[in-house]
Formats: C-alpha cells, structure tokens, sequence
C-alpha cells in the first residue's frame, strides 16, 4: 500500500532520508522512531506527497512519486489522513466545522457531512464538544479533534507526527488508544514518535531512522 523504493530526501547539513526500501502493507500498525531531527516529519510529508525525493519513489496506493499530477494530490490525500504535529486546526471554526472541512472540499452533501462528522465525534468520545473553538479545548483534545478530521475521511492510513508530543501521560494513552482501535477498523497507522517508552511494549512493528537511515 505504501512503498518507498531507494528513497532519498535530504537537505542541507546531511539532515534526510537517505536510501530507504520498504513496504507498508494495509491494516498494519507502524511506529517510527528517532531523535528529533531524524528525520520522522520528513518521512510522513513524504508519504502525503507535501515534499519530493530527489532520488527513488514513493508509492502510495495507485500513486507514485515520480508520476503523480499536482491536480491527483488532492485525491491521493483522501486516501491519507494526515495528523499534524502542531494540530492546525482553524482557530475561528468549531470543532464540528473543523472535522467538516475535508468532506466539504470533496463536494459532500450537507446531510452526509453532518451524519460523517458526528460519527466520528461519537467514535472518539468528543461530542460534547462540538460546539467549542480550538482555543476552548485542552491539548489532548485538540489533538483529538486533528485526529478526527483526518479520520473522517475514511482513508486508508492515518499517519501521525508525535500525536503525544504535548500531552500528560494519561491524554498519551488516550491518543494511543484511540488509534489502535482505528487500527483494528481496519484502518493502517503510522505514528511518529520519540516518546519510545510510551510505546515500545505494544506490539507494533518500529522502524527507526538513524543517521538518514530507515531501519525497518
Ligand atoms: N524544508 C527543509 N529545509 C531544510 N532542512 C529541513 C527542511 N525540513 C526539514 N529539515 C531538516 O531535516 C531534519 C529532519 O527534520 P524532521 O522535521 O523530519 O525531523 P523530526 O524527526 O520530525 O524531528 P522532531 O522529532 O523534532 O519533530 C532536521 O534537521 C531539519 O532541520
Ligand atoms: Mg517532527
């Protein structure tokens, strides 16, 4: 579903990708791993076409790196649901109209929208909720509701960036939690992380990037 073929995205100072080969098969649960400044963001905007290798592919369902139109972005990315690691929710819009936005970007009916968005409200256990502005909400709600809107989607994988990184122990939990039931739905996780020990007993497959490299 996902496969990075002699990757390489590096920048200045050697920071990067480089050289990496792998797959990512639908369902799975994987974890990546690194210090800050690894290389994980880079490694997740890959995969959600925001950024290019300068050499080798990448293969996300039936897109490719070295194929893909700039108008196919679009519909590669609801494939992909992309948590971000500083949340970017809109500040002026509702958590309901947050979640809303990608499914009104596809052109989704306003019945569907409002039946979508509070099925996934219900799913994360944030309903009562709705109504509120980001700034309203704590950080491990927040996050939630990031999560949320990449989830609304329906995609095929959900990557994300350090989805614990601002969070007390039991919100950190919370988010995991909430992403391996995704992930039992069916839905593939790839999380980034340096938070290894929140993690590290909880059966997932790790990939480490150590010095640019991909370590599967
Ligand atoms: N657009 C860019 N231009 C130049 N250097 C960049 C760019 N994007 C990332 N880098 C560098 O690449 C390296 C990897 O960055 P990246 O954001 O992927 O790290 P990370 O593993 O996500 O770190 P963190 O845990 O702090 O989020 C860093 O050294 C960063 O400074
Ligand atoms: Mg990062």
């Amino acid at each position: 579903m996902i496969s990075f073929k002699n990757v390489s995205c590096t920048f200045e100072g050697g920071a990067g990708i480089e050289n990496a080969t792998f797959d990512i098969e639908p369902g799975e649960f994987v974890c990546i791993i690194g210090p800050t400044g690894a290389g994980k963001t880079t490694f997740l905007k890959l995969i959600y076409m925001d950024i290019f290798p300068e050499e080798g592919t990448v293969g996300v369902d039936k897109y490719r790196s070295d194929k893909i139109k700039k108008r196919s972005i679009p519909m590669l990315r609801r494939r992909v649901g992309m948590v971000f690691q500083d949340f970017e929710l809109l500040k002026d819009r509702s958590v309901f109209d947050n979640i809303a936005i990608p499914l009104h970007v596809q052109g989704v009916g306003m019945k569907m929208v409002k039946d979508e968005v509070e099925n996934v409200l219900e799913r994360l256990g944030i309903s009562d909720r709705r109504d509120h502005l980001p700034s309203q909400l704590s950080g491990g709600e927040q996050q939630i509701v990031s999560l949320a809107r990449a989830l609304v989607k329906d995609p095929l994988v959900i990557l994300a960036d350090e989805p614990t990184g601002n969070l007390d122990p039991a919100a950190s939990l919370k988010v995991i939690e909430l992403l391996e039931e995704i992930n039992r739905d069916g839905t593939a996780v790839l999380m980034a992380t340096h938070n290894f020990s929140l993690v590290k007993d909880r059966g997932y497959r790790f990939m480490q990037i150590v010095d640019g490299e991909v370590q599967t």
